[in-house]
C-alpha cells in the first residue's frame, strides 16, 4: 500500500518506518527541515531503541522516504496519517491547529480517493472537524472526491515504541464506512498474524478509549504517590503494598509505582484534555482533577525531602541528578519530574550536576544556560563531591550502582531515590543514608 504519514515525530516516524517494515511504501511529511535533513542525511532526530536500525533497513530497501514538500505527501499516499502534535493550550483542551493544518492541506490538493486517518491523540468530534476542513477545501476548489476519515489511536509507549507498534495489544479503529474499515484491516492484517486485535467502533469511542487508557493509567500512578505520602507518615511500605495489591488480578501489577511523578508528552496533556472536554461536556471529572493535582504536587516531593535533609537554603550545596528523560530509554524531557526538580535546587542556591544516558543534548536544549547547572558524562563523574545523589529516571543502569565507588565521590553518603531502584537494605548496608519514596528514610 502507498501510506502517507504526516509528521515525523515520536509517533509518525515509529509507524511510518514500521509501517514500511511490513513491505508498504511509506512516505513521511514534516514540516520541519532540519528534522527532514536528519533523516535524508541518514541520521535519526530522536532517540528510540531500535528505530535507526528498522529506518536504515527500510530507506535502503526503497520502501520509506523523507520530505517536507506537503502536496508530494498528498499525492503519494491513498492513506494518509495524521501524526502530528496536539499540544495543550493555555485552558488545557487539545490544540488541533496542527491537525486541521494537515487535513486541509489534504483537501487543497488531493485528485482521488483518500483514507485519512487521525492517529494523533484528538478529542471526540475531531473526525467531524477534520472530515469538514477537507469537505471546505474540496467545495471551495468546486470539486467532489471521494474520502474517508478514520480515527486510529496509537498506544505505543516511548522508549518501547518500535516493539508496541509491530505486536500491539490492540488495534483501535473507529471507523463508519465499509471502504475505511476494509483497507484498514487489510494494512494492519501483517501485525496481527497470530490472533485478531483489530476493535472496529464508532469513532467518537475510538477517540475516546485512547483518552481513557491514558487517564486510566494515570490514575494508577497518582493514586499510588498518595498512597505512598500516606505510608510514609504512618510507617508502612509502600513497596510491601504494591506487591500486596498487584497480585490480585482484578488490580494487576502494571503502573503501581510510587515515584516522583508522572511526566511525558502524553499523560500531562491527555489528562488536562479530557478534563477539558468534560467541562465543555458539562460533566466534571472529579476523579481526573484529583490525579492532575496529585501528580503536580508529586513532583515536588524530591525537592521537599532535600530541603528536610538539608534546609531552605541551599547555597553552597551541590546535588548530583541521575535521570533527566521523563522515563528510561527515551530522550524524551516533556514535562518530566527532572524539569521540577532541578528549577527548585537551582532556585534554593544549589549547584547541579546532572547525568542522563541519553537526554543530555535534550537537556541542554531545554534548560539552555542556567546558572549552577553543569553535565557529566557519567553517573559517577556528576556523584563527585555532591551533598547526595538524587535519582529521578528508572535508567537500568543506575539499579545497581558500585556502592564503594559512589560513596567516595559524593561529599555526603546520602542518596534520594525517586523511583525507589535501590534495595534499601544493601543501600544502608553500604553506608548510606538512603531516602525512598512512600518507605522508611533512614
Ligand atoms: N509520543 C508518544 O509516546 C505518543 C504515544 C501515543 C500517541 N501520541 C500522540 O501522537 C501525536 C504526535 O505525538 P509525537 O510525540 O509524535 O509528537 P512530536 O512533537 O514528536 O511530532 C509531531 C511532528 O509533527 C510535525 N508537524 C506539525 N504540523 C505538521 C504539518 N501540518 N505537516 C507536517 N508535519 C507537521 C512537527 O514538526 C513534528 O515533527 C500527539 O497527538 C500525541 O499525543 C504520542
Amino acid at each position: 500500500m502507498k501510506i502517507t504519514v504526516v509528521g515525523a515525530g515520536y509517533v509518525g516516524l515509529v509507524s511510518g518506518a514500521c509501517l514500511a517494515e511490513m513491505g508498504n511504501d511509506v512516505l513521511c511529511v514534516d514540516l520541519d527541515n532540519s528534522r527532514i535533513a536528519t533523516l535524508t542525511a541518514g541520521g535519526v532526530p530522536i532517540y528510540e531503541p531500535g528505530l535507526k536500525e528498522i529506518i536504515a533497513r527500510n530507506v535502503a530497501a526503497g520502501r520509506l522516504r523523507f520530505t517536507t514538500d506537503v502536496e508530494q505527501g498528498v499525492h503519494f499516499g491513498t492513506i494518509q496519517f495524521i501524526a502530528v502534535g496536539t499540544p495543550p493550550d493555555e485552558d488545557g483542551a487539545a490544540d488541533l491547529q496542527y491537525v486541521l493544518a494537515a487535513a486541509r492541506n489534504i483537501g487543497r490538493t488531493m485528485t482521488d480517493y483518500k483514507l485519512v486517518v487521525d492517529k494523533s491523540t484528538v478529542p471526540v468530534g475531531t473526525a467531524d472537524r477534520v472530515r469538514e476542513a477537507i469537505a471546505q477545501e474540496l467545495a471551495r476548489r468546486g470539486v467532489d472526491i471521494p474520502y474517508s476519515v478514520v480515527s486510529n489511536p496509537e498506544f505505543l509507549k516511548e522508549g518501547a515504541a518500535v516493539d508496541d507498534f509491530m505486536r500491539p495489544d490492540r488495534i483501535i479503529v473507529g471507523a463508519e464506512d465499509d471502504r475505511a474499515i476494509h483497507l484498514m484491516s487489510a494494512l494492519y492484517a501483517p501485525f496481527q498474524r497470530n490472533h485478531d486485535k483489530l476493535v472496529v467502533m464508532d469513532v467518537r469511542s475510538a477517540e475516546l478509549t485512547k483518552y481513557a487508557a491514558n487517564a486510566m493509567l494515570a490514575t494508577r500512578i497518582s493514586f499510588m504517590n498518595e498512597l505512598a505520602r500516606l505510608a510514609e507518615r504512618i510507617g508502612a511500605d509502600i513497596e510491601l503494598v504494591r506487591k500486596g495489591i498487584g497480585s490480585d488480578p482484578r488490580i494487576g501489577r502494571h503502573f503501581l509505582y510510587a515515584g516522583c511523578g508522572y511526566g511525558g508528552s502524553c499523560f500531562p496533556k491527555d489528562v488536562k484534555a479530557l478534563m477539558r472536554s468534560g467541562e465543555e461536556a458539562g460533566v466534571h471529572l472529579e476523579v481526573l482533577q484529583a490525579v492532575e493535582s496529585a501528580n503536580e504536587r508529586q513532583k515536588h516531593v524530591l525537592a521537599e525531602k532535600i530541603v528536610q535533609r538539608f534546609g531552605d537554603d541551599l547555597h553552597g550545596r551541590r546535588f548530583a541528578v541521575w535521570g533527566l528523560a521523563f522515563k528510561p530509554d527515551t530522550d524524551d524531557m516533556r514535562e518530566a519530574p527532572s524539569r521540577v526538580l532541578i528549577r527548585e535546587l537551582l532556585d534554593r542556591g544549589a549547584q547541579v550536576v546532572a547525568h542522563d544516558p541519553v537526554a543530555m543534548t535534550e537537556a541542554r536544549r531545554v534548560f539552555g544556560d542556567l546558572e549552577g547547572l553543569t553535565y557529566a558524562d557519567s553517573p559517577m563523574e556528576a556523584a563527585e563531591g555532591a551533598d547526595a545523589l538524587v535519582m529521578v529516571t528508572e535508567w537500568k543502569a543506575f539499579r545497581s550502582p558500585d556502592f564503594d565507588r559512589l560513596r567516595k565521590a559524593l561529599k555526603q553518603p546520602v542518596i534520594l531515590d525517586g523511583r525507589n531502584m535501590l534495595e534499601p537494605t544493601l543501600a544502608r548496608e553500604a553506608g548510606f543514608e538512603y531516602v525512598p519514596i512512600g518507605r522508611a528514610a533512614a
